[in-house]
């Protein structure tokens, strides 16, 4: 599936939350994580396919040799975070080769609905954590650079703007 790129409006919408998990859905999370891995990335929204619904997939399992862990998350929700904070370098597969360090909680509770509509929960560490806040904030039209100050923001924004420009081109 094609990914925009920032800025778009698309990006910048409150998602709606999912309301039957239909096969069409099992079907877009499928895609997701195919476009994901391929991108390659470890987070994707739906938003970012132009899908503005609250679903997300990621799979923050980095290491050659261990066995992926592929997760879809439909209307996920933090129910708890820590105090302690972590900063890591994130970036964007819709913010193509931009990086920056963003503080976040540490460690969070998570519940979510699974592609069977189950009921599920958990409690995130480390990268993980970092990249499940990431994703959910696309589903509020949040991104990673509305963290950084203006100055930083502007510049990442109009090397995209650039870039989209160029691509326009072909
Ligand atoms: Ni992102």
């Amino acid at each position: 599936m094609p990914i925009l790129i920032h800025p778009d409006p698309r990006l910048k919408k409150v998602c709606d939350p999912v309301t039957d998990i239909t096969g069409d859905l099992r079907q877009l999370s499928n895609d997701m994580l195919e476009t994901m891995y391929d991108a390659p990335g470890i987070g994707l929204a739906a938003p970012q396919v132009g899908i503005l619904t609250r679903l997300i997939v990621l799979d923050c399992v980095k290491e050659e040799g261990q066995a992926p862990r592929p997760t879809v998350m439909i209307n996920p929700v933090i129910t708890a975070h820590s105090d302690t904070q972590n900063v890591y370098e994130e970036g964007c597969l819709s913010i193509p080769d931009q990086f920056a360090e963003v503080t976040r909680p540490a460690e969070i509770d998570v519940s979510w609905l699974d592609v069977d509509g189950e009921e599920q929960k958990a409690t995130f560490d480390g990268l993980w954590a970092t990249c499940v806040q990431h994703e959910i904030d696309h589903l509020d039209g949040k991104l990673f650079i509305d963290y950084l100050g203006p100055m930083k923001r502007q510049l990442i924004t109009r090397r995209m703007q650039k870039l989209k420009r160029e691509q326009a081109r072909g």
